[in-house]
């Protein structure tokens, strides 16, 4: 099949469910990657102790201790580069990523809406679910984009949708939003993998499985 294993670098802040689920797909054979590092913007961010239990080297590195949002990316850019991923995946990640040109092409992002719907600055987490539901949106989803240097803003690869039910909280729906989420991240790096997305413009298209 010629399929090779890339190897990830991934960003988050959180209880790391997204790395579970890599893990997972990892495990089940379902996902042609390795974890390489996992960096985390908090020390006590689960997903970065979820890692280490798995022998997964880690680093922490804190937004606040930079001056600005570029000197913040460059430290995570020197550290992800000692790993040499193939593909650095924003896992949860609450902070703007400031894409090197090396790595324009080569950063996924997972936004918890359908973009360009409830995203950029401040759309995050819970925020976003309460913003869908104060709107009145029937329907919800996920995204997953490259990430180039404008928050939530890169050419979309994948975007699956949830309903929005009547009596839904932002709990709730956050829940059956994640659930697509766990479906669509993995496979587009599964895509990735395979080298199947195409860049025209703004346009990803996906290429036929060999
Ligand atoms: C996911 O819902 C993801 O879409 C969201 O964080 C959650 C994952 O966190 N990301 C964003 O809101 C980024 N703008 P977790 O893996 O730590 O549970």
């Amino acid at each position: 099949m010629g399929q090779s294993i890339i190897k990830l670098g991934v960003l988050l802040s959180g209880s790391g469910r997204t790395l579970d689920n890599f893990f997972e797909h990892i495990d089940a054979g379902g996902l042609p990657a390795e974890v390489a590092v996992v960096i985390g913007s908090r020390p006590d961010a689960l997903g970065l102790e979820k890692a280490r239990k798995r022998g997964v080297a880690t680093h922490c590195v804190q937004r606040k201790e930079y001056a600005d949002s570029e000197s913040f990316g460059d430290a995570i850019t020197r550290l992800l580069s000692q790993y040499g991923p193939d593909l650095v995946v924003l896992a949860g990640f609450m902070h703007f990523y400031r894409v090197p040109d090396k790595y324009l092409g080569k950063v996924m992002n997972i936004h918890p809406a359908l973009i360009p719907a409830f995203c950029g600055h401040g759309y995050y987490g819970h925020h976003v679910h309460d913003a869908v539901l104060e709107y009145g949106s029937k329907v919800s989803g996920c995204t997953v984009h490259f990430a180039d240097n404008i928050y939530d803003h890169g050419p979309i690869i994948i975007q699956r949708t949830a309903p929005v039910l009547d009596d839904d909280t932002a709990d709730t729906l956050a829940a059956r939003v994640f659930e697509q989420e766990c479906i669509a991240y993995p496979e587009a790096i599964r895509l990735f993998a395979e080298g199947r997305l195409e860049l025209h413009d703004r346009r990803v298209r996906i290429k036929p499985a060999r």
